[in-house]
């Protein structure tokens, strides 16, 4: 079931039906009498690359609303909710003068994107539900201790910090894009597709690329591309997204600082054996002198007994 009218001419305010799933308690489960209407979706626009927990100059982001119909008949919700599917979090509906239940996302992040079921409680207790789509393109959900940057070649890029790994260890490289629909993370080594597979796992569930047993050709550029679709208006074509992270993995143990370090500490080291060597040569030459002088001597002595033979 499809209701739709033109808005103000370039959009489109469709009014969908919703899939009514008609919950089962109360009387709707043997009462299907009551449809629920709503927006069916909105698109979460908040950040454009990665999370702006950091700084919070968002974009505003629609809203989500849904109504309980008979025929032609609103009812006024005596009680509305919405509840995020992916963690149940549930949040308490504005019920506006057009008795339509109001979920606002305001300045919402990524992580609000998800399926929404919409609960509507209507004059004889039955509950009507319905569920709903926010939209969000892939967005790299960062944190003050990681922090990224836009490429500046690549408008679709994040940078992130180096990672660091030492010989025979397991590097982690991090990868932790949201959206919805849950993007799809797929990842390249020096723009060649990674394989999967041996010493390589991705965990999807913490978004976190493991590579075991680390040798020097480890080494490069690793990217994880995230990338999801869906309507940006409702029933209109599929708009393809993607995000991509680039990091650096460094074989080393990221004690950079240490090999200059270390330098001055073997120049100082050589200069402090060369100062001894040369003291201990001064001391021999000087020995040898002695020895020589005491030859002399010796020899001058024994001059009369050798010709006195
Ligand atoms: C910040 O994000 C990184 C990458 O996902 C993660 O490894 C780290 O645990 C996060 N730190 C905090 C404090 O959440």
């Amino acid at each position: 079931m499809l209701h739709r009218r033109r808005g103000d001419g370039t959009t489109v305010l469709a009014v969908v039906a919703l899939l009514f799933a008609l919950c089962g308690q109360n009387e709707a489960a043997s009462n299907p009498r009551y449809i629920a209407m709503g927006n069916l979706q909105t698109v979460i626009h908040g950040e454009t690359l990665f999370s702006t927990d950091i700084g919070e100059d968002r974009q505003t982001t629609g809203f989500l609303w849904c109504q309980v119909r008979e025929g032609t008949i609103h009812y006024k919700p005596t009680w509305a909710r919405f509840v995020r599917i992916r963690d149940s979090k549930q949040f308490i509906a504005d019920i506006g003068q057009d008795n339509k239940a109001y979920l606002h996302f305001g300045k919402s992040k990524a992580e609000a994107a998800g399926k929404y079921r919409c609960e509507v409680k209507v004059p004889d207790s039955s509950i009507i539900t319905g569920n709903m789509f926010a939209y969000s393109h892939p967005v790299v959900k960062n944190n003050e201790s990681w922090p990224l940057k836009r490429s500046e070649v690549e408008p679709s890029t994040a940078v992130g910090p180096a990672v660091y790994a030492s010989l025979e260890s397991t590097a982690r490289i991090p990868c932790p894009i949201i959206g919805y629909p849950e993007p799809q993370i797929v990842w390249f080594k020096d723009n060649i597709p990674l394989e999967i597979e041996g010493r390589v796992s991705f965990d999807k569930v913490n978004g976190v690329l493991s590579i075991e047993q680390i040798t020097e050709e480890d080494g490069g550029r690793y990217r994880c591309k995230g990338t999801n679709q869906y309507p940006t208006v409702i029933d209109g074509p599929e708009s393809f997204f993607e995000v991509n992270l680039d990091q650096e993995l460094k074989i080393g143990d990221g004690y950079g600082w240490m090999l200059p370090l270390a330098i001055i500490l073997i120049i100082l080291i050589l200069l402090f054996i060369i100062i001894f060597t040369c003291q201990r040569c001064a001391k021999y030459k000087a020995d040898q002198y002695n020895v020589a002088e005491r030859e002399r001597a010796l020899h001058n002595d024994q001059v009369p007994l050798k010709n006195s033979v």
